[in-house]
């Protein structure tokens, strides 16, 4: 039987290992798994372990308010070390471009322990954009013995990169298989469609307005190069955007970092409430996340994983960032970059919300990332 460590240890990697985590759960006469949470993110983190009902092996519990990269990597490489002496996994699955999965990585190469790379092959080519992400996949790409990619685009960068073709597994992104998870819920249990709705109103923000008509612009944002200037631009534009448009809504469940909240309170205030029509809401528990992009006109974002969800539910997604290793959705028309840059921001949503023309080219639903079953594709891969 193949023993299999499963790492990771921020928000997204969780939605996205989380489907995966499930999957070996069917395949328990052939796996044994085994789950270990690093707690790079521990509130946001814990969030998603609830919602998919996940009970970790192994917590490092490495979080400090306000941790740089090397708190991230030196307690991340320790605290793996002494788990995979204990586990001694067959293979290690790390997930995407955190320090989390490259750390975790590293550990398991010093032990000569196989490494499989979900979400593996995307690439912007540019290590400061986005940073330190493009930086931390690359190394993880080095490391991989497994390589399981999520469209032929990534699978192709990995073979310019010399990746031998039998070591690279096209699957799909795992995101959709979350998605489709949680959309399953709450089919069998419409019970949660008012569980969602009564948290978005304790959380500050009443769904009814979306539902009386009122268009809701969604916002995120939490990229490492964006702090400072960046996201003083993002939050003029947002607080122009939002007294220019009384009619519309405009939600921000604001990411933890304390980078990400000191320019919304510099801009918005202490009280952050400079008009009816703005919310800013703590984070959200991924199935009123989903919720809330489904009821959505537009998502404002410099998120990985919300370029991937956002396009399949037929949402106009700009992304708040100069370069995206997701380029998918933008050939498809429905992501456009605009930068964390004050008129494009402005110029961009005005566009979508004045024009239906506009609005109609960028809202086709389109899903290139998967058909929701990469995680049966992986663990078939590991089968072999
Ligand atoms: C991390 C990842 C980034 C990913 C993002 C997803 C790295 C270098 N960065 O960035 O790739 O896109 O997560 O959200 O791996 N905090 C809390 N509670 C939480 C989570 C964060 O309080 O549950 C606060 C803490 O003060 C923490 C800080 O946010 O020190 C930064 O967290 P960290 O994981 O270092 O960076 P992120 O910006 O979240
Ligand atoms: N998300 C969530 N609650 C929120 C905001 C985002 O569950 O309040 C989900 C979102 O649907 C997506 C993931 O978190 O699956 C994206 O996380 P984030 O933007 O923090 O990280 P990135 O994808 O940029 O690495």
């Amino acid at each position: 039987m193949k023993k299999i460590l499963l790492v990771f240890g921020t928000r997204p990697e969780a939605i996205k290992m989380a489907p995966l985590v499930k999957e070996f759960e069917k395949h328990l006469s052939e796996f044994e798994r085994v789950v270990c949470v690093t707690g790079q993110h521990r509130e946001m983190l814990d969030q998603v372990l609830r919602i998919f009902d996940i009970k970790p092996d192994h917590d490092l519990n490495i979080m400090t308010p306000g941790q740089d990269l090397y708190d991230v990597t030196v307690k991340v490489l320790l605290g793996m070390r002494d788990v995979l002496k204990k586990v001694s996994p067959d293979v290690v699955l790390v997930h995407g471009d955190t320090t989390t999965s490259t750390a975790a990585a590293l550990a398991a190469f010093y032990q000569r322990i196989p490494v499989g790379h979900v979400e593996a092959g995307l690439r912007t080519h540019d290590i400061y954009s986005p940073w330190p992400e493009e930086m931390n996949r690359q190394i993880t790409g080095r490391i991989a013995a497994f390589n399981f990619s999520p469209t032929q685009l990534s699978r192709r960068n990995l073979l310019a990169e010399g990746v031998p073709e039998d070591r690279i597994f096209v699957t799909g992104n795992t995101v959709i298989d979350a998605l489709h998870l949680v959309t399953e819920r709450i089919k069998e249990n419409p019970e949660f469609v008012g569980i969602a709705e009564r948290k978005l109103i304790e959380a500050g923000y009443d769904p009814a307005r979306a539902a009386s008509g009122r268009r809701l612009v969604l916002i995120t944002g939490h990229r490492r190069e964006n702090f400072g200037e960046g996201f003083l631009n993002i939050c003029k534009a947002i607080k122009d955007l939002n007294m220019k448009y009384p009619e519309v809504d405009f939600v921000y469940p604001m990411h933890l970092n304390p980078n990400v909240r000191k320019p919304i309170a510099e801009v918005f205030g202490d009280s952050r409430r400079p008009a009816s029509n703005m919310f800013f809401i703590e984070p959200l528990e991924y199935l009123e996340f989903v919720y809330l992009m489904e009821k959505s006109f537009i998502v404002l974002t410099d998120s990985g994983g919300i370029q991937e969800e956002a396009p399949g539910l037929g949402k106009p997604v700009l992304v708040m960032r100069d370069t995206t290793e997701r380029p998918e959705a933008v050939e498809a028309g429905t992501v456009k970059l605009v930068g964390a840059d004050y008129n494009k921001i402005l110029d961009e949503v005005s566009r979508l919300l004045d024009d239906p023309e506009e609005y109609r080219k960028m809202s086709g639903a389109v899903n290139p990332y998967g058909d929701g079953n990469a995680c049966s594709r992986i663990v078939s891969a590991l089968s072999l």
